[in-house]
């Protein structure tokens, strides 16, 4: 981003459901219990619609990007995607190049979906696989077998030009072998794009209450050492803590977050970003699914609406921009907090001193320790 650039704005929308709660995940999605999927797409898809409509805010920025998440997007028919990018397309405008991407779960395709939303502009798909090993597929309580996986991949890469593959590492009992045959398959696939995760025992999941023999730290360890030799031999470029790339095909919709851009939370519990006049504004929808529709419904958006103060600027930049391996320029932290980069000096220094963070011709990256460590080198930014 130029000096003059305005801030790229992108579009989240969030599709609260799955056929199955696995028992790690901690994202705002609900099991379908016996509900009318196809009604309860169109309710919410109209709630999605008036959102957007009603949604004003002082910008003429078009979108540079739209990212459908979930849950399950993949659930949803191809029309209801074309109704929202159109929608988003009146209301904002689209950048000619947009990256449009959706979620999908290897245990819900369908194959004329994956054709409608390719034909209705999506151009990038995010598969959610997890492993390629029946038997850590079935601890994780994933819906989908290996076979399942390889044929939603080589679809995907049929019809899309980007093409991501979720993957966890750490998983119960995970061995080295076993970690090595998933990497193994996944570059076999050819996608241009891994997230490969490290399995967290997040509070609110049946694995917080009910916890799995998983690796510890040094094992863990030795686990991620190998998910970055692998994949580095085999030219992608580690970009992001959990993200892997080839050249030219990095996630823009996520660079946007950890750019510090801004974005539109549209859906349940969705997060909205938004800065205007020097200031910087956030919002939260309702996360409840239900109460998120009777809201939109009574034109009650939203359950947080607040101004950023400095310090809060300062942390949220920071636990951004440092989860990327370039880290930032010190004119993007100017640009985008409204602070000068000495606001943060004393900070800078102790994260240096402790071989956190390196500072060369005005970028500051997290070193290889800060990347190791990043929990860490945050915490010397939070201040208050
Ligand atoms: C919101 S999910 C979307 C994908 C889709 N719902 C699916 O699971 O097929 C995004 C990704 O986050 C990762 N994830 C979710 N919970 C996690 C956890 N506790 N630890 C590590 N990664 C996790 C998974 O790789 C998952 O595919
Ligand atoms: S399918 Fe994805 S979003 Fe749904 S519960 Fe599993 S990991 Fe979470």
């Amino acid at each position: 981003m130029t000096k003059k650039d305005p801030i790229p704005l992108s579009v989240y929308i969030h599709i609260p459901w799955c056929i199955h709660k696995c028992p790690y995940c901690d994202f705002n999605s609900h099991e379908f219990k016996g509900q009318d999927i196809k009604n309860n797409e169109v309710i919410y898809t109209n709630a999605l619609i008036k959102q957007i409509e009603n949604f004003n805010f002082d910008s003429q920025r078009p979108i540079h990007s739209i990212f459908f998440g979930g849950g399950t997007p993949s659930l949803f028919s191809p029309a209801t995607f074309e109704k929202i990018i159109g929608k988003i397309k009146d209301k904002y405008g689209l950048k000619e190049d947009c990256e449009i991407t959706i979620e999908a779960n290897p245990g819900t395709i369908d194959k004329q979906y994956f054709y409608g939303y390719r034909d209705v502009g999506i151009n990038r798909i995010s598969l959610g696989i997890q492993s390629f090993n029946e038997k850590h597929l079935k601890n994780l309580e994933r819906i989908h077998n290996q076979k399942e996986a390889i044929e939603a991949a080589n679809l995907a890469i049929k019809l899309f030009n980007e093409v991501n593959i979720d993957l966890m590492f750490a998983l119960p009992g995970q061995t080295k072998l076993e970690l090595n045959n998933d990497i193994k398959m996944a570059l076999d696939i050819g996608s241009s794009h891994i997230s490969y995760y490290h399995l967290t025992i997040e509070p609110n999941t049946f694995f917080f209450k009910h916890p799995p023999d998983i690796p510890d730290q040094d094992k863990s360890a030795e686990l991620s050492d190998l998910v970055s030799e692998k994949l580095k031999y085999a030219n992608f470029k580690h970009y992001e803590t959990s993200a892997y790339a080839e050249i030219g095909s990095q996630c823009r919709h996520n660079l946007n977050y950890w750019n510090f851009g801004d974005y539109l939370g549209i859906g349940a519990g969705a997060h909205t970003k938004i800065t205007s006049k020097k200031s910087i504004r956030r919002y939260a929808c309702h996360k409840n699914p239900k109460y998120y529709i009777s809201a939109i419904n009574g034109n009650n958006y939203f359950d947080e609406n607040r101004l950023l103060t400095t310090n809060d600027s300062v942390f949220e930049f920071m636990m951004n921009s440092l989860r990327l391996n370039d880290g930032f320029d010190i004119n993007s932290f100017e640009e985008k907090t409204f602070l000068p980069i000495s606001e943060i000096k004393k900070e800078l220094s102790v994260a240096k001193e402790k071989r956190l963070i390196t500072e060369i011709n005005g970028r500051i990256k997290p070193t290889i320790l800060g990347q190791r460590y990043l929990n860490e080198l945050l915490q010397i930014f939070l201040r208050g």
